[in-house]
């Protein structure tokens, strides 16, 4: 089968969340099971000046996006088994950042437009149109509008995966027609709430939906997780399906990461100490036997930053420490702040996004809080268990579907349910008591180490779905 993922972001090319790594991985997972995987991503001006230079030029083309002509050049690079197409066209992509911009909009729909009109252009023929997010959601919509009944198209199927329900592409009614380019008869596919909504056009036309843990995936048919699209998710629950993401096992490899002070394995911890050392003392915080806490994630509301500022105090008077690496709200980055100033050798924090030193963090941390509000997948928490790192998350979706709780001494993490301060006080008391037994606790790890997350398992569930739908 071939398969040709479509998203806004991919590791090593750019990056800003989890998905990136999704897309950075996959693939590589799927194609090594036997399948042709391609990706074609935006070839955006932040990407490595290295890489940009092996890339090779295919051809370029003109993109209608509405009334718009728009040059649009196509490049590709190979990483391991996976070919990665690029969307070229600097007044879109050549920008700061990757989105935030007052034309996202259109920027997504070039792109969307451009994917499916390289597709002639390229040595690669999809069975599958795999798109992720909003950014890529009008890919099943254009699709089922203007080529499903082209011969050229009428064999592909299209899956559109929601990372997080939250940021969906909603825009005024105007850009229908100005941007989209979409005839009004077809308003009703798009039209959600008096706005344009990308994700549910997506959800309207895809042949498939899934999301990215199985939790998450019932979730989103209630109100409290679903951003005001419950009642479409619903109309789809049959061809809707959730398989939750893994980790690229080989990035993340406690054993083999240069990063660390010293390697280790669910074998031999010992090595885990000392990169502890050695990560307090970068850190400037004191060095005693006190478990340390690790927090890494982007600083944004659903990500639970309220629970733990309601009890961070009590747990710095216990006695914890922790080292937080993150950015995003500049109220929370604020909290943060002002908690490293006032415990300059207990608190430590780094704002921005830097995947190295994260997995030194990782790696010598004991503990990682996670008490998101909602979580679709949540890949820090797996990445955490890798490096032995004991989760502390809220039950909710992929946190829900990847930590067992270690109640009975069988678990590999801790876990609460309500979204409230002291419930997640209350695991953080429990990871404690059992952190200070040496034996309970080294158990423990060797349980958090052993449980799989690697793409193995969830590659098959992907291949069985595409499949189902050829
Ligand atoms: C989004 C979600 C996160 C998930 C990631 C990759 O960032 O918020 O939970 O792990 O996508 O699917």
């Amino acid at each position: 089968m071939n398969i040709l993922f479509t998203a806004s972001e991919a590791v090593p090319y750019s990056a800003s969340g989890g998905l990136a790594d999704v897309i950075g991985s996959l693939p590589e997972a799927i194609s090594r099971k036997g399948h042709k995987c391609s990706v074609v991503i935006p070839l955006y001006s932040t990407i490595d000046k290295k890489i940009r230079s092996e890339m090779t030029f295919i051809k370029s083309i003109t993109v209608d996006v509405s009334w718009r002509k728009q040059y649009c050049g196509i490049f590709k690079h190979t990483a391991g088994n996976v070919d990665y197409y690029f969307i070229d066209n600097e007044y879109y992509f050549n920008r700061e950042g990757l989105y935030g911009f007052y034309d996202d909009c259109e920027r997504f729909v070039f792109f969307d437009y451009a994917v499916l009109a390289m597709l002639k252009h390229i040595d690669f023929k999809p069975d599958i149109i795999h798109c992720h997010d909003w950014q890529t959601a009008l890919i099943p919509v254009y699709h089922s509008i203007f080529c499903k009944h082209k011969p050229e198209f009428e064999n592909i199927k299209t899956i559109f995966t929601v990372h997080n329900i939250e940021y969906q592409g909603r825009y005024g009614r105007e850009v229908l027609g100005d941007v989209m380019g979409i005839p009004e008869h077809y308003v009703d596919i798009l039209e959600y709430d008096g706005y344009i909504n990308m994700m549910k056009g997506a959800f309207e036309t895809a042949d498939y939906i899934t999301t990215v843990s199985p939790s998450y995936a019932w979730e989103i048919s209630d109100p409290w997780y679903s951003h005001g699209l419950d009642r479409i998710i619903t109309g789809r629950h049959e061809h809707l399906r959730g398989i939750l993401n893994g980790i690229d096992y080989d990035l993340y490899n406690p054993e083999t990461d240069n990063l660390l002070a010293e390697n280790f394995s669910a074998g031999n911890i010992s090595g885990k100490e000392i990169c502890k050392k050695m990560l307090l003392a970068e850190q400037g915080l004191s060095e005693d036997n006190s478990p340390v806490i690790a927090i890494i994630t982007r600083f944004v509301n659903h990500k639970g930053i309220d629970l733990i500022r309601c009890v961070f105090e009590e747990m710095v008077d216990m006695g914890i420490k922790f080292v937080i690496l993150g950015s995003g709200i500049k109220i929370y980055e604020d909290v943060f702040r002002e908690m490293s100033a006032r415990y300059p050798d207990r608190v430590s924090v780094t704002l921005g996004f830097r995947p190295e030193l994260a997995r030194k963090i990782y790696a010598g941390a004991d503990m990682f809080l996670m008490p998101s509000r909602s979580e679709p997948c949540g890949l820090a928490q797996m990445i955490a268990m890798r490096y032995g790192t004991i989760p502390i998350v809220r039950e909710t979706g992929g946190l829900r579907d990847s930590v067992r709780d270690d109640g009975n001494k069988d678990g590999n993490g801790f876990t609460f349910m309500s979204y409230n301060a002291n419930d997640m006080l209350d695991a953080v008391k429990r990871a404690v008591i059992s952190y200070e037994d040496k034996k309970t606790w080294s158990e423990l790890i060797g349980r958090a180490m052993k449980s799989d997350y690697s793409w193995n398992k969830s590659a098959d569930l992907y291949i069985n779905l595409y499949n189902e739908l050829v």
